[in-house]
């Protein structure tokens, strides 16, 4: 089993029918600032992302473009999903593809062993599938269409037409685990979260399991069964092991036993799957079910959930080549609540721009390092006696530190920021309220003047390391300003867990050159 001290971190299996947008971008960075908040904090940590290739939805798509899904799932990945990992800095530790002969192999075990032990039997099945969701879908989510699909029964989600499918097909005896899967949410409330998903699953749940169908033999592009090869896997049965056979299941025992159970980050799109079906296929194959699934909201376009589908998408690089990928990083960590729906909107990424990241954090960094260059030479000043307002932002540089950890560690990503950004702040403050250029007039005030640019430089060094996992790329340009690569090692080297401690940046330390960190947008009006 994981030790306490290992973390590990999975974003759903993204399907290739189509190019990334801003929506899968949005769980890959919450995901990777978990990682590396993890990873920099000396847990041992494993941060899994990759992409969906079989079913429906995949093979029509490969047919439409005169391509096998084999052809067209290898150019999307290699043309839109590994390039979107750098687009937006992800440190993912693997990267699995679903069409890999290591996924594909276990989940044939996976299989024969569910089969073997009693819980996979065949049966007839008639019910209305819809290819956009590739879910046969509950009564509560068919409604009627309406324009083009009048008189048809659609998806509520994609409202497209549902398709009657009839044939035999194997089924998983899901229902008998409805009582676990309720004893396992009561005993572990944090296992579902945010509450309002976990009292979603629960209720589903109450209302009865049905068994469920997870194959398919009227098109072949997946797994084949491996008792019976006229049927494939069902893809979200294949996908969702995705986890495990990353993780070594089946191939590699050690490893598996390291890495799983894991943090499921995904989309309240797919909450059911990951926290009723997924466990229920777990216990059936005994084993240890997920360490927790975490389902966040929908990033909304002028009010409606964001999606290629309905023509709303936004590539992450039109954001990314105006602000940079850390603002891209910034602007979706703090500007939406971890856990429920947020609103992107261009003007408010704009003004969050200016004000946060390059009025309040940028113009600290470039102050405080050109008064150093200006009063001292470029050399950190010692600090001589402590007043009332340094110890002030000592003691809130090791709380914020200590209640980031905290909000991390629950996934608040959103108030960990906000905790590191009151350093940001209090030190603008402290600036404006020192008036160093004040004190940089008299010979007399000079203790003092090296007292304050020691603290707000030394602050400056705890907000390079607490903002790394998210802002990778102005941090890092920060910390060789602060000469603190020399003086301190590597910043990826940092323990997030001892950054609010003081004084490290040591006086003498001679400090480099800073650009602007987030230099002024010129955008077209
Ligand atoms: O469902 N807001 O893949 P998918 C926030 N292959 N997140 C969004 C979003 C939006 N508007 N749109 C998409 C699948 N997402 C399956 C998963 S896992 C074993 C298999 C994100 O390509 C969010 O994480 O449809 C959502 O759950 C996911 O993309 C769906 O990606
Ligand atoms: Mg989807």
């Amino acid at each position: 089993m994981a030790t306490p001290s290992s973390f590990s971190i999975t974003t759903p299996i993204f399907y290739v029918n189509d190019v990334p947008h801003i929506g899968h971008a949005y769980t890959q960075v919450a995901a990777d600032v978990l990682a590396r908040w993890h990873r920099q904090s000396g847990d041992d940590t494993w941060f899994l992302t990759g992409t969906d290739e079989h079913g429906q939805k995949i093979l029509r798509t490969a047919t439409a473009n005169g391509v096998t899904p084999k052809e067209w799932a290898d150019q999307l990945v290699k043309s839109a999903w590994l390039p979107l990992l750098e687009t937006i800095d992800i440190s993912n530790d693997d990267f699995i593809r679903t069409t890999e002969p290591r996924h594909e192999e276990n989940v044939q075990k996976f299989l024969q062993k569910l089969y073997d032990d009693g819980h996979v039997y065949d049966g007839e099945f008639e019910a209305l599938y819809c290819v956009g969701c590739e879910e046969f879908k509950p009564k509560s989510e068919i409604v009627d269409g309406t324009g083009a699909f009048e008189g048809e029964k659609v998806c509520i989600i994609h409202s497209k037409p549902l398709e009657l499918l009839q044939e035999k097909n194997y089924f998983f005896r899901m229902s008998a685990f409805q009582d676990r899967l309720l004893a396992l949410y009561e005993e572990r409330p944090d296992f579902v979260q945010p509450p309002s998903a976990r009292n979603e699953v629960i209720a589903f749940v109450q209302q009865g399991l049905d068994d469920l169908s997870i194959s398919r033999s009227s098109f072949d592009w997946g797994i084949p069964i491996p008792w019976d090869s006229s049927h494939v896997t069902y893809v979200w049965f294949d996908a969702l092991l995705n986890y495990i056979t990353a993780a070594g299941y089946g191939s590699d025992e050690a490893k598996f036993d390291e890495r799983w159970p894991a943090t499921h980050v995904v989309g309240k799109d797919i909450l059911r799957f990951h926290a009723v079906i997924w466990p229920a296929m777990l216990m059936a194959a005994g084993i240890e079910v997920p360490k927790q699934v975490f389902a966040h909201g929908w990033l909304l376009v002028g009010g409606e959930k964001m999606s290629k589908s309905k023509l709303t998408g936004i590539a992450p690089n039109e954001i990314t080549d105006v602000f940079g990928s850390d603002a891209f990083r910034y602007y979706f960590s703090r500007a939406v609540s971890f856990g429920h729906d947020g609103s992107f909107s261009w003007e408010d990424l704009a003004s969050r721009y200016q004000a946060e990241l390059a009025n309040g954090f940028g113009n600290l960094a470039s102050r405080v390092l050109a008064m150093n260059v200006k009063y001292f030479d470029g050399v950190v000043p010692a600090a001589a006696e402590e007043t009332e307002a340094d110890a002030a932002i000592r003691e809130l540089v090791a709380r914020a530190a200590v209640a980031a950890d905290e909000q991390m560690e629950r996934l608040a990503v959103h108030e960990a920021l906000a905790s590191i950004w009151e350093i940001v702040d209090a030190l603008n403050g402290y600036i404006t309220d020192q008036e160093p250029w004040v004190l940089a007039k008299s010979e007399e005030t000079r203790a003092r003047l090296g007292t304050v640019l020691a603290t707000a430089t030394e602050g400056l060094r705890a907000l390079a390391v607490l903002l790394s996992p998210v802002l990778t790329e102005a941090t890092q340009k920060l910390w060789v300003a602060l000469g603190a690569d020399v003086a301190l090692g590597e910043l990826r080297a940092q323990n997030l867990r001892e950054a609010g401690a003081w004084g490290l940046l040591p006086a003498g330390t001679k400090l480099g050159q800073l650009d602007a960190l987030f230099p002024r947008i010129e955008t077209a009006e």
